[in-house]
């Protein structure tokens, strides 16, 4: 494979992610977690699977770096999962922790790698892998946007149905309780939302959204969603190694858009081979702009409470 991808973190998002990105030959995936064996087996047991899905793409696993170098992107995904009742932001000092130790390693060995943040709370663990790898904001982003928004691509095709290929939406802010679902730039192939919905119908949508992690988390009991993240991250990836330049909404280090400052929100980014290439800004009326501030204003506590 021309390409390489490390996934840090073998567990449900890790894994997965690391099968998709395998399975269509995207780039090699080097797989690490402190469970060495974990990551190991599973590689294993994924590669046993080529012969049969006809993948030529390499997967390796284990506890250390050093396979690791001369990454073109590397996916963080090591931390704690959330439990029921439990919520991102109690995450948020172990995954700290966490953070610190694997974006240091990662550094170490691919210094001009594009690190892709999953692990929660996500806006605040971008921060951390920010400022312990010191890499500039086109190259450490992180993935909420993309399934916040395909969650709500799902509820809108339901609704209506209407093929899932058909609709679009974007959802903003922080990947929290607070993030900004923004109804008025859904589209169900090219029709504006508002055409063919109910406002109350929109706002139920719109809750289910923001409640879309804890719907799955309330039905797994133990860990959180993996199948529709690792797809989200799958999406980032061929965006960047195909330097799509597609439009995908990604927490990003903001530096004055939406008039916000050194602050990782979820916005729409251009993403390519560079990376974050550009920050899209959309207009967004007075209500919109008061939701996306109070979503800023969770992430900023956060933000200020972390010990890096
Ligand atoms: N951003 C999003 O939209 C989104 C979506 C789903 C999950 N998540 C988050 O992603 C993270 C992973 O979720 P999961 O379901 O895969 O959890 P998981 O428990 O299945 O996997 C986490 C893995 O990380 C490993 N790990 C822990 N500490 C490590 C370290 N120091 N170095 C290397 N590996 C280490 C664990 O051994 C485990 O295998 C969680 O924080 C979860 O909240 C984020």
């Amino acid at each position: 494979m021309q390409h390489k991808v490390t996934v840090v973190g073998a567990g449900n998002v890790g894994a997965t992610t690391a099968q998709r990105i395998a399975e269509r030959e995207l780039a090699d995936v080097v797989m690490v977690d402190v469970a060495a064996d974990l990551a190991a087996g599973k590689a294993l047991d994924m590669m046993e699977a080529a012969p049969i899905l006809g993948f030529n793409a390499r997967i390796t696993g284990g506890g250390g770096y050093a396979p690791t170098a001369g990454s073109d992107i590397c996916v963080v995904t090591a931390g704690l999962a959330r439990k029921p009742g439990m919520s991102r932001d109690d995450l948020l000092a172990k995954n700290t922790e966490i953070l610190k130790e694997v974006v240091e390693r990662l550094v170490e060995h691919s210094p001009e790698t594009i690190l892709i943040i999953v692990t929660n709370p996500l806006d605040a663990m971008c921060e951390v892998a920010r400022r312990v790898s010191g890499f500039p904001r086109e190259r450490v982003f992180g993935m909420a946007g993309v399934l916040d928004s395909a969650r709500m691509r799902y509820f809108i095709a339901t609704e209506l149905n209407v093929s899932v290929e058909d609709v679009d939406a974007f959802v903003l802010g922080g990947h929290g309780d607070t993030m900004v679902p923004l109804p008025r730039y859904a589209t169900v192939n090219g029709i504006p939302l508002p055409q063919l919905l109910s406002a109350a119908k929109i706002e139920a949508i719109n809750d289910r959204t923001r409640n879309g992690g804890a719907e799955i988390v309330n039905y797994y009991k133990q860990g959180s969603a993996y199948y529709a993240p690792s797809a989200a991250v799958l999406d980032m990836v061929a965006a960047i190694l195909h330097d799509k330049k597609k439009i995908l909404p990604c927490a990003v280090l903001l530096q004055g858009e939406y008039g916000y400052d050194d602050l990782f929100v979820g916005v729409p980014a251009k993403l390519g081979r560079g990376g974050m290439e550009e920050v899209i800004q959309l207009s967004l009326t007075t209500e919109e702009k008061a939701a996306l501030a109070k979503s800023a204003e969770a992430v900023k506590g956060l933000v200020q409470s972390l010990k890096v």
